[in-house]
């Protein structure tokens, strides 16, 4: 998921976790935003404004005297930049101002300026956090809109005991920041997805599979999920992981199990919409060989039968009009005009197609470049070669602004 044109400002008040706020900084500016920091004078002595200023691309605001530019103060200006305030890591004494609305400096007087939706990381010590006065502040901010705070994690913490008060690191932040700024679009809708290759054994040594590693399948997984939806995924053997843990996978080895696991799936919940994503065997060996089939200096066939088609057997089930499927067709030649006898024969609304014959397009890369095409309409939406997380949401975005027609 990018956060490409998007303005962030990162807070940092005084915990020892402020040194790892310069990869948060560097991961958000990788993801296309534009950062801007505000430091208390305490957080400037674990993270020095060379290295804060350095990675951000942009001077530090500490001062709230700071009156580089003339015409407006500081934490009025930035507080109309902003798209977001993340601050991380937030201290038991800044949770503590902010819950009790004080400005008496830089960072929280930029707080009281800025409304648009914050995120607060705290960090601290286990007995600190576990304070109910500490607990009594969370929950103030908690109350009031726009405000999340993000849980601290269970581990090693700077005094030297194991326990509650670790700041998450970074990547959760990051993530947790990318939900906060993506539209709810898919709130309250259930969506489930196809993933994967499937593998179909010849003998208990070698297999029929292919190149997918799952990354489509977990981009759109992570995308719908970011959109408020719940996402189920069935998935053949790959080594990507989705980023919410609250997204269910369902693993599943065959094509014939992947059948089964979606279509008892789809008859058990209500989904708003399927994505089938998966590179799903279309041939699987007749017979699977008990023992290895052993070498000879001669030919060997293998007696090959088609496997269950799970896109259209779905497209058979599908509840309409309310119910949207979406299918992928991965094409060597005459692309348009297969994909579109793929989204005619499954029963489907729209089909994502993908070319091998373009350049970073398909299996295995963290790239794509794909045309989407919708039922009822010959022209499809041609996109960029770009990353999987981008593809993700321009199918996402499609799909919302035609399902709301
Ligand atoms: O996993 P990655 O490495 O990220 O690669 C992504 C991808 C290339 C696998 C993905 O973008 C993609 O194109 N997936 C579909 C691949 C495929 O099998 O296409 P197809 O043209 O053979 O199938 C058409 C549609 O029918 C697909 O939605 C497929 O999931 C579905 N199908 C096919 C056969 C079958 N038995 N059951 C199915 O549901």
């Amino acid at each position: 998921m990018c956060l490409n044109g998007k303005h962030i400002l990162v807070g940092i008040s005084g915990g020892i976790a402020a040194y790892k706020i310069p990869d948060l900084i560097r991961r958000y500016k990788k993801s296309g935003a534009d950062v801007r920091v505000v430091a208390t004078a305490n957080a400037l002595r674990f993270v020095t404004p060379l290295t804060l200023e350095t990675v951000s691309c942009n001077p530090l605001y500490s001062d709230v005297f700071d009156n580089r530019e003339p015409r407006t103060t500081a934490h009025v200006s930035l507080a109309q930049w902003a798209d977001i305030f993340v601050v991380a890591p937030a201290t038991a004494n800044v949770i503590g101002k902010f819950a009790a609305g004080i400005g008496d400096d830089a960072l929280t007087t930029q707080m009281l300026a800025f409304g648009g939706p914050r995120l607060i990381v705290p960090a601290m010590n286990e007995a600190m956090w576990h304070n109910p006065i500490v607990q009594a502040n969370i929950r103030t901010l908690q109350d009031i809109g726009g405000m999340e705070v993000m849980m601290p994690a269970t581990g090693e913490l700077a005094c030297g005991v194991s326990g509650e008060g670790r700041m998450p690191e970074p990547e959760d932040i990051l993530t947790a920041t990318q939900d906060l700024l993506t539209p709810q679009s898919l709130e309250y809708q259930s969506i489930l997805i196809t993933a994967g290759p499937t593998v179909e054994n010849i003998d208990p040594v070698r297999f029929i599979s292919n190149h997918s590693t799952g990354k489509m399948a977990y981009a759109l997984a992570d995308e719908c999920r970011a959109r408020g939806a719940s996402v189920t995924v069935i998935s053949g053997p790959v080594s990507v992981k989705a980023k919410h843990s609250d997204i269910e996978i369902i693993g599943v080895t065959t094509a014939q199990q992947m059948y089964e696991a979606a279509l008892t799936c789809h008859a058990k919940n209500y989904f708003d919409g399927v994505i089938l994503c998966a590179a799903v065997a279309d041939y699987r060996p007749k017979t699977t060989s008990g023992s290895k089939i052993k070498r000879h200096e001669q030919n060997i066939s293998l007696d090959l039968e088609p496997t269950k088609d799970i896109a259209a057997a779905l497209g058979k089930v599908k509840r309409q009009p309310d119910e949207w499927m979406l299918g992928f067709a991965l094409e060597t030649n005459d692309e348009q005009v297969n994909a579109l006898k793929k989204m005619d024969s499954k029963n489907l609304d729209f089909i994502v197609l993908n070319s091998l014959r373009d350049e970073g397009a398909g299996f295995g890369c963290d790239t794509n470049k794909v045309t989407i095409f919708t039922r009822g309409k010959k022209e499809g939406k041609e996109l960029e070669l770009m990353s999987k997380a981008q593809v993700a949401k321009a199918i996402v975005d499609h799909i919302v602004e035609h399902k709301n027609k």
